[in-house]
């Protein structure tokens, strides 16, 4: 089994671009848990299934078929045959993600999902970074990280990122976000045992550095 590191945060936090830094210098495989949600979110909207109608989103696990690209320049995600790394990163996605990541048996199957996809990692370790990564799929991890920084300075990011997206809206989309979440999983505040990154006063770098010196403390 290789060593995993567990990183959990809200939208916004950096995560995802962080993490896949941080296994890409320790030589370690990297898991976008929120890319699976959204992949999802995009089956059931592709199968013309309403994202509020959670009956047919637990249907439509049954032809839910979430590949990760071995690509090793880039992380791609595939429904089937179809590419759709760049489709689940649309706003339209990110409005509806939270209505499919909170039913029950979404969870349980995807959780189930990401054990699999940790346990057959071939390098020595894996970063998985989600919302419940620290406390629901990966609890023993012997790496687990909250990594934060403040609502302004997530919207101020990711609006950076959104090329066009005014930091307001981008902020009252995280928030709206991080509320419907929140009632699901608890990623605001660290459980017992996570060290918490907040990247609020760090650049980029800072930040790849603070998780790997956790990293290289705890092991
Ligand atoms: O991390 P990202 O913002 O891409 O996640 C998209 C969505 O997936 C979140 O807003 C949340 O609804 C869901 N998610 C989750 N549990 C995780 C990761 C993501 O519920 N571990």
């Amino acid at each position: 089994m290789p060593v995993v590191v567990a990183i959990d945060g809200p939208a916004g936090s950096g995560k995802s671009s962080v993490s896949k830094e941080v296994a890409k210098r320790l030589g370690f495989g990297f898991l976008d848990t929120g890319a699976a949600y959204r992949a999802l979110a995009w089956h059931v909207q592709a199968s013309g299934i309403e994202t509020d109608d959670a009956a047919s989103v637990v249907s439509s696990l049954a032809s839910f078929d979430y590949r990760i690209g071995t690509d090793p320049t880039g992380y791609s995600v595939h429904v089937g045959d179809v590419d759709v790394t760049a489709a689940i990163r649309d706003p339209a996605i990110s409005a509806v993600v939270s209505r499919v990541a909170r039913v029950p048996e979404v969870r349980t199957h995807l959780i189930e999902l990401f054990r699999g996809l940790m346990a057959a990692e071939p390098r020595p370790g894996v970063v998985v970074e989600g919302r419940d990564i620290t406390t629901v799929v990966a609890p023993d991890a012997p790496v687990r990280i909250l990594l934060t920084a403040s609502p302004e300075v997530r919207a101020a990011r990711r609006s950076a990122e959104l090329v066009g997206s005014a930091t307001a809206a981008v902020g009252d989309e995280l928030r709206r976000r991080d509320e419907a979440d929140s009632k699901v999983v608890d990623f605001m505040t660290a459980a017992d045992g996570v060290t918490t990154v907040d990247s609020t006063e760090l650049d980029f770098e800072q930040t790849v550095e603070a998780v790997i010196e956790v990293i290289r403390f705890t092991q």
